[in-house]
């Protein structure tokens, strides 16, 4: 047996008197969708913003294919092949999708985004590098079918494609491991059913392993190959869709807020 794909051990962080993440433990293999769920408040965005170098855990250790990350900057696990989107719309509204897409590419430019952003186009200048990074952008923009929106400012387009454009410009990052931080909330049920066809996408065809902190149960119980329950920052239980759906303190938890966490 080799070493896990992804794995965190004893993580703990407190702010002030909060313990938001207390001991949390668990370990990833390549090409599962790992779903992460709990109450608000329970430490599930923490626990990705250690994972992404945001914050820096009190104790425990992060490992991505064997390399210690916990002490590590956002850009050097980015770097890595780490990708997240964020729980609130973080887009560039007066850019056009395309371009937000693009600025997800500023790691493997070695241009500098700026002026990649300004050459961007202009086939006087079009060197290889430019050229590869248009390639892989509009490669995202046809696999998520954002061609009709390609050349439209964000910020007036549905709520759902703005969802849709922040996982394009985290897959522009090209990564292995992909951290999506309730990527269906606030979507219509319309909405919902694409995205989740856009996440098992990218486990089939782009073979990227997913860790998801998402609120509908029934879609965390469809696609996840593993569920960790967290609350009040410590585990509840962890296991296979089937198992923490019996938990006594999940169900608790999950009955009377119909089945959402
Ligand atoms: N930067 C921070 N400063 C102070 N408290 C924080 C910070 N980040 C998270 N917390 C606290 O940690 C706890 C867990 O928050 P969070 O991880 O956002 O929960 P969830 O994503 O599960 O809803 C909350 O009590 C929150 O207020
Ligand atoms: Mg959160």
């Amino acid at each position: 047996m080799g070493a896990p794909f992804f794995r965190v051990d004893h993580l703990s962080i407190s702010f002030g008197g909060i313990k938001a993440l207390q001991d949390i433990g668990f370990t990833m293999n390549k090409g599962e969708i790992f779903s992460v769920i709990g109450p608000n408040g329970a430490g599930k965005t923490t626990l990705f913003n250690c994972i992404s170098g945001l914050y820096q855990p009190d104790q425990g250790s992060i490992r991505f294919k064997e390399t210690a990350i916990e002490n590590k900057k956002p850009d050097a696990i980015a770097r890595m092949g780490i990708a997240r989107t964020f729980q609130n719309i973080e887009l560039f509204s007066h850019m056009n999708t395309m371009e937000n897409i693009l600025l997800g590419r500023h790691i493997h430019m070695k241009t500098g985004l700026f002026r990649g952003m300004v050459m961007w186009g202009k086939s006087s200048f079009a060197g290889r590098e430019e050229t590869r990074h248009r390639e892989r952008v509009e490669r995202i923009i046809d696999f998520l079918e954002l061609q009709n929106v390609r050349d439209t400012f964000v910020g007036g387009l549905p709520y759902g494609t703005q969802k849709l454009i922040e996982l394009g410009r985290a897959l522009a990052l090209e990564p292995e491991l992909l951290l999506l931080d309730e990527p269906c909330a606030g979507m219509n049920s319309e909405e919902k059913q694409d995205m989740i066809f856009w996440i098992k996408d990218i486990q089939d065809d782009l073979g990227v392993s997913i860790l998801l902190i998402e609120h509908d149960m029934k879609m965390v119980m469809d696609i996840s190959t593993r569920v960790l329950a967290i609350n009040f920052g410590k585990q509840v239980t962890l296991g296979t869709p089937e198992q923490v759906q019996q938990n006594t303190e999940v169900l608790k938890a999950y009955i009377g807020e119909e089945k959402q966490v």
